[in-house]
């Protein structure tokens, strides 16, 4: 989604700003711009594609106060003229992420005072929005707000007017903003990676704030306009972690730091003889001790990882659980619960859906509400009751890989103190648990060491149009997760489907050209699977089929066989995952496709 960098400084910035840009580049986007302020007039370059193309454009631009924006298409084709930031009069400039939804009306209303539209965007009202109070107020504080006040939707923003080279103002409301907090300078940021060159030290901006910076210090304004303080927190992520580093893409980086992302998360618990509700904060165990269902929220690959958690809950812990696509609650008519633990699942903690869906459940009148998020202070962790925090670090490709197995501990661990206080796990049962997740990092270590025979398995799909998935039980989420992997990275269509369901309607697309992977562990559901297989192979489909080590299952003509190195029993969907995350990288690079920056996606979803 879009990101927005903003400086003031006694530097020339455009350095900073177009650097905070490349960091920012994760999140997906189709064009870049810039705007800084120098004397008295605004300079703006714009391009579409990659931010090194505004690079080379910007290099007669400096100044000491800008604001810059990579954009990921809603409102207007990917072009410069839809690029931002975008200006009024060459007064204002503004940059904007989210949604406005009365653009519309805004836009006409504007355009009766003879403001002149120059992009298709819904951002460009906000422009001429700030200019109409700006030339009654010269106030470019109040000018915003006024402007704000006027707008529905979400919004992240950064301001900047040509005749004030001494501040500039920012906004969040549904979008996500930080402060970077220099010596002399100040900063603004979608996210913190794009300040770590310059300042560890940030503010996040609460919905509806309202922020002055200067060069020598800020001031910030809720959402009533009172004069608040947010704490400034150090961060903890370093230039290192969003490097490439060895790697040729992030995303096969964060394939293998799956062992140590897997280790960190679970350090706390692994060194603990015992499992305690406190992982998940201070009221924990009395919130734990009043539910009696789950009610999981969460989008795309986190939406996975919640599927995989229901088999465990249920089986492990004995605790009803139903999981939604968070989109899709949010809009539906539902019957809460009010001893239901909502729980909601995001890497990024900013996505739209999720955090909407979660505001959903608390409006129905869901108190007991718990997330399991990457980003310790994204919106979703602030939103919430309890919390456990992934600790699987930056994740930069937009496929989400250590962010998922991550995601997935976290939830055997909440299955398992669940499964404690309900009285269903003994000692040694728990103890036993607790072993498989300390031996967890070398068996996802284990896995990665079949890289090589995964990249030759993957060759046979670089002319493949459709692939199938298939998988039962706790690996039917998986067989999802690989498909969705496949498709967003390597752009072949992909489906799943728990392998019961074949004959029930996508046996019919089987033949030749159509590659089905199985995921297949020494579970006791590999009997029913073999069936399902061989329905496949009598149509002539063939199998690439992912077993544990040990398996009765063989090769033969028309069927690969990939073996696992163990069985991991409950955790064995982990394992599985990794091996399907190193095919779709290795299909990726085989099409030649953009695998870090799939055409069309963005890393966090911070629009509806
Ligand atoms: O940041 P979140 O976990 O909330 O993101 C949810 C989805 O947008 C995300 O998982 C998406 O499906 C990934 N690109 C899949 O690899």
């Amino acid at each position: 989604m879009c990101g927005i960098v903003g400086a003031i400084a006694q530097r020339n910035i455009v350095p900073v700003l177009l650097q905070g840009l490349q960091r920012l580049e994760y999140r997906g986007y189709d064009s870049a711009g810039l705007a800084v302020v120098h004397n008295r007039q605004l300079q703006r370059v714009r391009s579409t594609g990659r931010v090194a193309e505004l690079t080379k454009s910007s290099a007669n631009t400096s100044g000491h106060l800008g604001i810059a924006h990579t954009r990921w298409a809603t409102h207007g084709v990917p072009s410069e003229r839809n690029a931002h930031p975008h200006l009024s009069n060459e007064l204002i400039a503004v940059v904007h992420n989210g949604i406005i939804e009365n653009y519309e009306e805004i836009r006409a209303r504007l355009t009766a005072q003879n403001y002149i539209f120059t992009s298709d965007t819904d951002s460009e009202v906000i422009a001429h929005l700030i200019h109409s109070h700006y030339v009654r107020n010269h106030n470019l504080l109040l000018a915003t707000q006024a402007a704000l006040a006027e707008l529905v939707g979400a919004y992240a923003i950064g301001v900047v007017a040509a005749d004030n080279d001494t501040h500039m103002i920012c906004a969040r409301k549904g979008s996500p903003l930080l402060l970077g907090v220099g010596k002399g300078e100040h900063f603004i940021a979608s996210d913190v990676s794009a300040l770590l060159s310059v300042t560890k030290n940030v503010v996040y901006l609460e919905e509806g704030d309202v922020a002055e910076i200067s060069l020598h210090g800020y001031r910030i304004f809720n959402a009533q306009g009172v004069a608040v303080e947010r704490p400034v927190h150090i961060s903890e992520m370093s230039s290192e972690s969003v490097e490439l580093g060895e790697y040729r893409h992030y995303m096969q980086k964060e394939i293998h730091e799956q062992p140590q992302a897997l280790a960190d998360t679970l350090e706390g618990v692994c060194n603990s003889q015992t499992l305690v509700p406190g992982i998940f904060g201070a009221e924990a165990a009395a919130t734990f001790a009043q539910i009696d269902s789950l009610l999981i929220l969460a989008c795309g690959t986190s939406h996975h990882a919640g599927m995989v958690a229901r088999y465990w809950l249920e089986e492990i812990a004995g605790i009803p659980c139903t999981v939604e696509i968070a989109s899709e609650y949010r809009y539906r008519v539902s019957v809460a619960n009010p001893k239901t633990l909502v729980v909601t699942i995001s890497q990024s903690g900013e996505t739209a859906d999720t955090l909407a869906a979660l505001n959903h459940a608390k409006s129905l009148g869901h108190n007991h509400t718990l997330s399991i998020c990457n980003v310790p202070e994204s919106a979703l962790v602030r939103l919430s009751k309890l919390r456990l925090l992934t600790r699987a670090g930056p994740e930069i490709g937009v496929a989400s890989t250590k962010a998922f197995t991550t995601q997935l501990a976290a939830l055997f661990l909440l299955t398992l103190v669940l499964a404690k206080l309900r009285g269903r796990l003994g000692k040694e049962e728990e103890q036993r648990h607790l072993h498989a997740l300390r031996h967890l990092p070398s068996a996802a270590q284990a896995v990665l060491k079949l890289e090589p025979e995964i990249a030759h398995l993957a060759e046979h799909f670089a002319d493949k149009q459709h692939a199938l998935f298939l998988g039962r039980g706790l690996h039917y989420p998986i067989a999802l997760e690989g498909a969705l992997k496949l498709k967003e990275i390597s752009y072949i269509h992909a489906e799943a489907y728990p392998a019961g369901e074949l004959k029930h309607g996508p046996l019919a697309l089987v033949d030749k050209d159509m590659p089905v992977i199985a995921v297949a562990p020494n579970d006791a559901l590999l009997e029913k699977l073999k069936s399902n297989l061989q329905e496949v192979r009598a149509r002539g489909g063939e199998l690439y089929v992912f077993a544990d080590a040990g398996t009765r299952l063989q090769s033969s003509a028309g069927v690969h066989l990939m073996q696992m190195p163990e069985h991991a029993g409950y955790l064995s969907p982990i394992l599985h995952t990794i091996a399907l995350q190193l095919l779709a990288y290795y299909v990726a690079l085989k099409k030649g496709t953009d695998v870090d920056k799939p055409r069309n996606l963005a890393k966090s979803v911070t629009v509806e």
